[in-house]
């Protein structure tokens, strides 16, 4: 039905509205994609820009010839104009005549039909109030099939202040001192029409043209390669650039750019010759010399996967000087960086932007719900893509940060607490591993053929996120990957439609060689009250390793969990032999499995072979094991020792999952006098490693090495090993026989924390006096980093205290409002912190509660603060004692109170629970190697 569409794309539109919403929708709350479409009456066949940016002014003038198709009788036409454009002159020519009267001239026997274009009369034209639109009513009817041509002569101001739309920006030759200014192009993901009046939505797809008048010295660079220059027909020294026209593409991907930077220039030839030039001011120039390799290699891994050559003849890159947007423009044929992103090492974002070049320009999602689906599957070809190139470079973490902050987020009790911006980076992270996922379950070679597929019947048109996963399904049945009535639409779709992720648990029978597995919503955050959970289903791979055939490479799924809450699987090994579900992290959720298969784990990663277990994997179940004891479904004593096989584990990717158990645990016990304990067991793991690594970096070791010495100290010093604490005091003590401590901060920011946590009063009181006497002239970031170490990472309360009695009982004028904000929210971080805060309120509430009258959410801040974050028995207690004694003073804060007590309840359980389990095993296992003792 679709083929048959895209021949009438006007019928096309209607049909496919109720298709689309049928399609996964992923983020509805995204403002674009609820914005009012342009009525179908008319459409855009074809631009023609004519533009004349004046960089040193700061505007630009421009004319367009729109070719508009009549769709339906009407008397009005409707474009995008921002509401900045000033629009000048408007007139329509009619090209050609509607079909009817075509029709009825061919019937009569005397006379041509007569197609020599006329004018048609305006009634009127004009901005539409409060809406980025411009309204043309006619004088009479249009009516299908005419071909009109619409002229608009307008201007506008060249946006300075941001790099968006069509904005200027300079800077100075280093050699004549003179400022030189440029202009240039940002227009995602809807900015065209603050550059001219347009059919500003994806689906409009046309060729444009583009003319440019620059002076003679300068440059114009455009999508499209240059056809020819002609004298401007008024200004001397200025000419006309016209560029040769456009395949169909998104108003989007215009772009232009006007300078007198230098170019490189390069033929990168493969089946098809392309001219690639990179781009750079004079002096900048040499700094982007090595682009052009890393270029060429990266377009030979995207034509092979995508099966399409680059769709271009040329390629334009360019170095910008305050280039102010967070990512680099992609126009089509024209990609603009800041400088220190395209010289800088490593090819991701350049890979990433000439992916969409395909993805994007070449094909373009249909409507702005679309991109998202796009942007997910082009960050996982970028993932992919970086990868096949770069098959020597040893440390890349895609894709377990990404993974495990969406672990986090979807586990929460109400993911998305901060926004609808996390939520879009968490759907789209979902999405894209969702990508990786099906590339693994479903082969990679099916994976690319079916986005070849895709892409062949694509290109040059718009898609629905819906013909990706149709494209997919096919190329995988053809495969025989997939067995009917299977789509991967609905595979998909059951991962990406909830903002949840499935934990599935193993529990092997090992009499029967069998194992039950289920599956529901992984929640991490206590308590589990997650309403309807059991509703949750989802379509699950279970993809199976065995100890007796340690064979990673295979990927195919065993079998799916297909919407189903159990399944049992058979046939597998023995007793001593373990299993592992979803190695690699092929699926995005963790594995929990009975305490035996679990044990039969630890044991081999401390053995000689265990690197036969691939490190993602290794990491896998280490950070599975941790967060599921965490969740309160699996026991410390079976997590902890998966932390055994540390001790001869050198790899960063396996290291990095221990480095936030360290965090969150810690902060979880630290009231508790198991603390301690961990403590002590942290400096066990980690000292041997630390002194293996040495303090200083090696010539030519790897980015990973490097994290793991600067994560091992960091997590040393906070756990007071002393060497480290003694370098960060040295350092800190130059800062005090300063004899002008004021002007600047000689200290690096590893070293303050450490100081304030186990150095002296005296220096701890140094920093305090450093926020109090703080410049207005020096950074306020500077301060804010003071102020909340010394809140947040004291271990003695005495400071705390001091903190608290000069912010807020004296009035010091130096601490605002959002200081005390910053310190309260500071103090939750640490038991010592919140215990502090809840005696210091305690002690001083009747001072306290007049102080605040007036600031009531800072009251709520502060009980909050003080109540919430208990963990243990006597924390209750303490809260619960308080509610008593001032039952009817909490005022605006009451409601807290209550929260707070559920929380510590649930909390204290937990604690009851574990810390007996955790500091058995902790005695157990540091009573024979404690390395350091302080
Ligand atoms: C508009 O259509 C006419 C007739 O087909 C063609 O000659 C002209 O190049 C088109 N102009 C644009 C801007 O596409
Ligand atoms: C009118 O006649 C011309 C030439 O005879 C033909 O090409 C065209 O298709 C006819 N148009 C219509 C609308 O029938
Ligand atoms: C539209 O305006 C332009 C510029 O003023 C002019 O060159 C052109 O002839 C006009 N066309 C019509 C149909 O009035
Ligand atoms: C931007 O342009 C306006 C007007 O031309 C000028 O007043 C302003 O200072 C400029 N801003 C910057 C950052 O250059
Ligand atoms: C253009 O270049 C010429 C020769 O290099 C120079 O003399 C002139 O000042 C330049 N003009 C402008 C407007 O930059
Ligand atoms: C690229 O190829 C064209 C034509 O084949 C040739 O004229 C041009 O000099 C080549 N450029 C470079 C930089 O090799």
């Amino acid at each position: 039905m679709w083929r048959i569409c895209a021949l009438l794309l006007f019928g096309c539109i209607i049909s496919t509205n109720a298709r689309q919403r049928r399609s996964i929708d992923l983020i509805a709350a995204h403002g674009l994609i609820t914005q009012e479409k342009l009525p179908y009456d008319t459409m855009p066949g074809g631009y023609h820009v004519f533009l004349q940016p004046f960089p040193s002014d700061g505007y630009f003038e421009g004319k367009i010839k729109i070719n508009v198709t009549v769709q339906h009788k009407t008397h009005e036409i409707v474009l995008h104009a921002h509401p900045d454009l000033i629009l000048l002159h408007c007139n329509i020519t009619q090209l050609t005549p509607p079909d009817d009267e075509l029709r009825k001239e061919n019937s009569t026997d005397d006379g041509e039909p007569d197609t020599t274009p006329k004018p048609i009369g305006i009634e009127s034209s004009e901005k539409v109030r409060n809406k980025p639109l411009f309204n043309i009513v006619l004088q009479t009817n249009v009516k299908p099939g005419a071909l009109l041509e619409i002229f608009i002569h307008f201007t506008g101001r060249l946006f300075n202040e941001t790099s968006e739309g069509l904005f200027r920006s300079s800077y100075v030759d280093p050699i004549t001192k003179e400022t030189k200014w440029f202009v240039s192009t940002h227009m995602r993901p809807n900015l065209a029409r603050s550059v001219f009046p347009c059919f500003d939505e994806p689906v409009y797809k046309v060729p444009i043209t583009v003319s440019i008048a620059r002076h003679q010295n300068m440059t114009a660079v455009s999508n499209m390669p240059l056809e020819s220059t002609k004298p401007h027909e008024v200004m001397e020294d200025w000419v006309w650039d016209t560029f040769q026209k456009s395949p169909p593409m998104p108003t989007f991907s215009f772009g232009l750019v006007v300078s007198e930077f230098s170019y490189l220039s390069y033929n990168v030839t493969d089946d098809e010759d392309v001219s690639l030039r990179i781009w750079a001011r004079p002096d900048y120039i040499s700094a982007v010399q090595n682009v052009s390799e890393k270029v060429e290699k990266s377009l030979n891994v995207l034509e092979e996967f995508w099966g399409v050559p680059y769709p271009l003849q040329k390629l334009d890159i360019f170095a910008l000087p305050n280039y102010q947007a967070t990512r680099p423009a992609d126009s089509w044929g024209l990609l603009l960086f800041k400088e220190s992103e395209l010289s800088g090492r490593g090819s991701w974002h350049l890979t990433h932007e000439l992916v969409y070049q395909w993805l994007g320009a070449l094909a373009s999602p249909f409507w702005w719900s679309d991109a998202h689906i796009n942007n997910a599957l082009v960050r996982y070809v970028t993932a992919y893509a970086t990868q096949k190139m770069n098959e020597t470079e040893p440390f890349n973490n895609w894709p377990m940060t990404m993974l495990y902050s969406i672990y986090y987020e979807f586990s929460k009790r109400y993911p998305y607490g901060k926004g609808t911006a996390i939520k879009q980076d968490s759907t789209s992270a979902k999405t894209e591993l969702i990508f990786r996922m099906l590339n693994y379950t479903l082969g990679e070679r099916t994976f690319m053929h079916g986005m070849q597929r895709f892409m062949n019947d694509r290109q040059y048109k718009t898609f629905f996120g819906d013909d990706i996963w149709l494209s997919l399904t096919e190329q995988a049945r053809f495969d025989e990957k997939l067995p009917q009535p299977i789509t991967v639409n609905e595979i998909a779709a059951s991962w990406i439609t909830k903002d949840r992720l499935p934990v599935v648990t193993v529990t092997r029978d090992y009499e029967k060689s069998s194992a039950n597995l289920s599956q529901r919503v992984y929640l991490r955050e206590r308590p589990h009250d997650v309403p309807d959970q059991e509703k949750f289903l989802w379509w699950i791979p279970i993809v199976l390793v065995r100890q007796d055939h340690l064979q990673f490479k295979n990927t195919t799924p065993h079998t799916w969990m297909r919407r189903e809450k159990d399944i049992t699987i058979e046939n597998l090994p023995g007793k001593d032999m373990f299993i592992i579900v979803n190695p690699e992290e092929i699926g995005p959720f963790p594995v929990n499995y009975d305490a035996r298969n679990w044990n039969m784990l630890a044991h081999f990663l401390c053995s000689e072979n265990r690197t036969k277990i691939p490190v993602a994997t290794r990491a896998k179940l280490l950070h599975d094991a941790w967060n599921l004891a965490y969740a309160g479904d699996l026991s410390f004593a079976t997590a902890l020792n998966m932390t055994w096989f540390l001790k001869y584990e050198r790899e960063y990717l396996a290291w990095d999952p221990v480095f936030t158990l360290i965090d969150h645990i810690g902060r979880h016990i630290d009231s508790s006098s198991v603390h301690k304990k961990f403590q002590t067991y942290v400096r066990t793991l980690l000292t041997p490693l630390y002194e293996e690594l040495g303090n200083e970096p090696q010539e030519g070791e790897s980015e990973g090495r490097a994290h793991l010495r600067s994560s091992s100290k960091i997590f040393l010093c906070q756990a007071g090993y002393k060497p480290c604490i003694e370098e960060a005091q040295a350092a800190y003590n130059k800062w005090m026989e300063s004899s002008v401590p004021d002007e600047g901060n000689p200290v690096a920011n590893q070293y303050i924390c450490p100081v304030f946590k186990w150095g002296t009063r005296k220096e701890w009181e140094f920093g305090l006096q450093r926020v109090i006497n703080f410049p207005p002239t020096r950074k306020p970031s500077e301060r804010t980093y003071l102020l909340k170490t010394l809140a947040g990472c004291p271990n003695d309360s005495k400071k705390i205290e001091r903190l608290l009695d000069i912010a807020i009982l004296e009035q010091n004028g130096n601490f605002t409002d959002n200081d005390c904000y910053l310190i309260f929210s500071m103090l939750t971080g640490g038991a010592n912190g919140y215990t502090s805060l809840f005696n210091f309120l305690r002690k001083n509430w009747d001072t306290i509660k007049v102080r605040f009258e007036e600031k009531p959410h800072l009251w709520n801040t502060l009980v909050t603060s003080a109540t919430t974050v208990f963990k243990t028995q006597e924390g209750l207690d303490m809260v619960s004692e308080l509610y008593v004694e001032r039952q009817s003073e909490f005022g605006t804060a009451d409601f807290v109170i209550e929260k707070a007590l559920k929380n510590i309840k649930e909390e204290t359980k937990w604690s009851n629970e574990n810390l007996p389990v955790i500091e058995k095993w902790l005695d157990h296992n540091i009573k024979t190697n404690d390395a350091d003792r302080t």
